[in-house]
């Protein structure tokens, strides 16, 4: 069934052209010379933001241990966008989960800007699939969530969580309960939630998953506009190729069982990507043949252990 938008909501949510101004307030702070929406103009010379050094992650499974993650190495720099992606079980959302500091790795070390990670922190700022916001408050109650939760004075904190309602056009939505507004415009709240805290880097796990195509490609267009306004740094799992060279600077695409990364692609095709565009393609073609093998490995691997039990 196809879902609309109240033409209200689909006006005030979704502006369409990406634009590269600078954001109100602190937003535009995070702003860096190497920042393009239309390239990766001298993106090599941006510091290393997240380190991650020999990542190995287990968990208790049936009588032994399964190996999640395994020697998991990735350097991001500053302001980059990296895409995640690989089959089902392969590790992503573990991943993000270390990087949050939900959990701990067996080994290896995370660091963000040369600071080892141990534990949650105001740095880093996840944005879930659904679900994350509380129902019993407010859009705005929620994105003043977080910075109350950082002691920030009552005044403040409702300035700054106007403002980050205002980036993602949700502004006239700021009395509204979660129930009230359509499934982008949730996300939309979750990522001005997230960024209202200010953080370093953006973690972000399949965030638009449950949405149609169409709602999804406009918040594809949002997310990469807010990005270009902010600066962040963001780690983004998706389950879509589309999505994946849609956003991208980078492509790490996990291998099944243990997550290792298979390959990184690199995306020097200019913003926004069109869906015909040779590079697109031929860039879509790579990633998606990568993808098709780890898949037909992990069904593989799952006929097998079904076979044995
Ligand atoms: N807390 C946990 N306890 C035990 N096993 C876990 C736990 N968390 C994750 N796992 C296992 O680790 C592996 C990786 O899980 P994870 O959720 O990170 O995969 P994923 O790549 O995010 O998958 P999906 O694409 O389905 O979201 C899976 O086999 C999962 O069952
Ligand atoms: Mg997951």
């Amino acid at each position: 069934m196809e879902r609309v938008l109240s033409a209200e909501a689909s006006s005030a949510a979704y502006p369409a052209p990406l634009r590269t101004g600078e954001a109100p307030g602190q937003a535009a702070e995070g702003r860096r010379p190497w920042r393009s929406v239309v390239g990766r103009q001298g993106k090599a010379e941006a510091p290393e933001k997240l380190a991650l050094r020999g990542i190995v992650k287990s968990f208790p499974h049936r009588r032994g241990r399964l190996v999640a993650l395994e020697e998991i190495n990735l350097s991001v720099r500053e302001g980059e966008f990296i895409c995640l992606v690989g089959p089902s079980g392969c590790g992503k959302s573990t991943l993000l989960r270390l990087i949050a500091g939900l959990e701990k790795p067996d080994a290896g070390e995370i660091s963000i800007n040369g600071q080892a990670v141990d534990g949650p922190g105001a740095e880093r700022a996840m944005v879930f699939q659904e679900n994350a916001l509380f129902p019993w408050l407010t859009v705005l109650g929620n994105v003043e969530f977080g910075l109350a939760m950082q002691g920030m004075g009552k005044r403040v904190r409702r300035a700054r969580a106007m403002e980050y309602l205002a980036m993602v056009h949700l502004a006239p939505f700021a009395h509204h309960y979660v129930h009230e507004l359509s499934g982008g415009m949730r996300q939309l709240a979750a990522i001005a939630r997230a960024l209202a805290v200010n953080p370093a880097v953006l973690l972000m796990d399949e965030p638009f998953a449950s949405l149609d195509a169409q709602i999804r490609e406009m918040l594809n267009a949002e997310l990469l506009r807010l990005w270009a306004e902010t600066g962040k740094t963001v780690l983004f799992v998706t389950h879509s190729v589309q999505e994946a060279v849609r956003l991208a600077d980078r492509v790490v695409v996990m291998t099944y069982r243990p997550g290792r990364i298979r390959a990184i692609i690199e995306l020097d095709l200019p913003r926004p990507r069109e869906e015909g565009d040779p590079g697109v393609v031929r860039t879509r073609l790579a990633i998606g043949r990568h993808l098709r093998e780890e898949v037909t490995r992990a069904l593989q691997e799952e006929r097998n252990h079904a076979g044995r039990t």
